[in-house]
């Protein structure tokens, strides 16, 4: 079994059992980091934590199904992000609370 073949047929159940993971995994990070929460302010409508958890979730199977596209988004990212204030050493925090939350539903 190719290392990918785990990671997809996770993600595949994991959308099975939770048509919607936003609350939960943002739920996770905002414990962890109460700090983070406020940079959302903004976001009434959930629109932007639903976009960058989109975009997390398209940066992870693209690495898996071997693209090097993810990497340029993810060093992009590290350079914005340090303007809304998130330190470029807690960004992949992001990817631990998806990781966390997909492992508890399973
Ligand atoms: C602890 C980790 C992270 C925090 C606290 C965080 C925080 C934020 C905040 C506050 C915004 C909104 C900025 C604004 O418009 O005012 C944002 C947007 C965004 N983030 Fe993150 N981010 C994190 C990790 C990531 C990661 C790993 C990615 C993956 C590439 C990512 C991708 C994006 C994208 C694409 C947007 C724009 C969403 C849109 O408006 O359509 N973020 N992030």
């Amino acid at each position: 079994m190719a290392v990918s073949e785990p990671i997809m047929l996770s993600l595949e159940r994991f959308g099975e059992i939770c048509a919607d993971p936003a609350p939960l995994i943002y739920r996770r990070l905002f414990a962890q980091h109460p700090e983070f929460e406020d940079l959302f302010a903004m976001d009434t409508d959930g629109g932007v934590r639903g976009s960058m958890l989109t975009t997390c979730f398209d940066c992870i199977i693209g690495l898996t199904e071997g693209s090097r596209l993810p990497r340029f988004e993810l060093q992009s990212a590290r350079l914005s992000h340090q303007g809304y204030g998130v330190p470029e050493s807690q960004l992949d925090d992001m990817f631990t609370a998806i990781r966390d939350t997909c492992r508890e539903a399973l």
